[in-house]
């Protein structure tokens, strides 16, 4: 039998991805290679809905590509390509929107929040990119799409455009499940242990971005604010900061966190931190120098990443036929 077929993207909107994407998003990604028929994107058209820098989105899609490659992403075990090569995900995109209602759209509420935000600036690509969004699913005809609970909504989105479609048009879309992964890390900000560790965030010092100077990391590790008391524990209500430093730690060795909690009995979160600093720098280290040899050698790069959109085209371009044969194009 087939192994089901996933699809996830990243967006290109950081210099640096930080540990958050990697332990919950990307560690995911790499594994999913083994078990299955996985299509990763970087939706660079999806980061440009708020305003934007050439230049950079040119540079930070190319990091990303980069990155995802040196922590572990396999072009001979998945299909890694950049969204805007596929020209039909815009294609596709323009048809659901044509069976989206306005009503429907204008019940996201990830929409709502970002145009709260930012009502100056805010376009109507911000209001569909969750269709666009469908687009990018449903043109692999993926079994599975991997989501955190914010994704959640507009994953119900592109299943009610699939079955819509298919029922209006003739069956022409896999239906697709969430895929809820496991044990997915939620890591938190270093600064703010209750607000999730995000690139927006508030303190610099309160992310560890996997590019940056790794002593750095390790000082930003060393400063994170822990709570009152002096016990190591688990406990994410009352010990939020020292959990979170737990929950990386044993992410990055693929140790539980009991193991760690025995390690550490008796002792002060100094040893805490001091250790896991050691193993956020020898983790960051590596990826860091091979995310540069791919950033080094360019012709390398372009070369993946069009073998990636080739490979993507070629399922891409059969469902976008498919769907235009059958509303009459
Ligand atoms: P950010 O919140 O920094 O803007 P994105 O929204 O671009 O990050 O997220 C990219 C991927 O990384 C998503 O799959 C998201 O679920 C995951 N991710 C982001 N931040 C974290 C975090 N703090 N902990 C776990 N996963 C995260
Ligand atoms: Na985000």
């Amino acid at each position: 039998t087939p192994r089901p077929r996933v699809l996830s993207g990243i967006q290109p909107t950081a210099d640096s991805f930080h540990l958050g994407n990697y332990l919950g998003a990307v560690r995911n990604w790499v594994a999913l290679q083994e078990t299955h028929d996985a299509y990763y994107c970087v939706v660079d058209l999806h980061a440009i809905t708020m305003g934007h820098d050439p230049a950079a989105l040119r540079e930070r899609t190319r990091i990303s590509a980069a990155q995802l490659l040196a922590l572990g992403l396999d072009p001979e075990r998945c299909t890694l390509f950049v969204q805007s090569h596929v020209p039909e995900h815009a294609q596709l995109g323009w048809v659901l929107s044509c069976i989206t209602g306005f009503g429907e759209a204008g019940r996201m509420v990830q929409f709502k929040d970002k145009s709260a935000k930012a009502a100056d600036t805010t376009t109507v690509g911000l209001f569909t990119y969750p269709i666009l969004q469908a687009a990018d699913i449903l043109l692999y005809q993926a079994d599975q799409v991997p989501v955190g609970e914010d994704q959640r909504q507009h994953l119900e989105l592109t299943r009610d455009l699939a079955q819509r479609f298919n029922t209006r048009f003739g069956k022409t879309f896999t239906i697709p499940a969430p895929f809820i992964l496991k044990d997915t890390a939620k890591i938190t900000d270093l600064q703010d242990p209750t607000a999730k560790m995000s690139k927006s965030a508030s303190s610099p010092n309160g992310i560890i971005e996997l590019l940056e100077d790794p002593a750095r990391s390790a000082k930003k590790i060393k400063s994170a604010v822990t709570d009152t008391g002096r016990e190591i524990l688990y406990d994410e209500e009352n010990k939020p900061g020292v959990s979170n430093l737990l929950t990386i730690y044993a992410a990055l060795t693929m140790r539980t966190i009991d193991e760690l909690l025995e390690q550490y009995e008796g002792r002060g979160y100094g040893d805490l931190k001091k250790d896991l600093a050691e193993v956020v720098v020898e983790f960051v280290k590596p990826v860091q120098e091979r995310t540069r040899a791919y950033l080094e050698d360019p012709g390398h790069l372009d070369k993946v990443l069009a073998i990636g959109a080739e490979k993507a085209r070629a399922v891409a371009s059969v469902t976008l036929g498919q769907a235009y044969q059958n509303i009459g194009f």
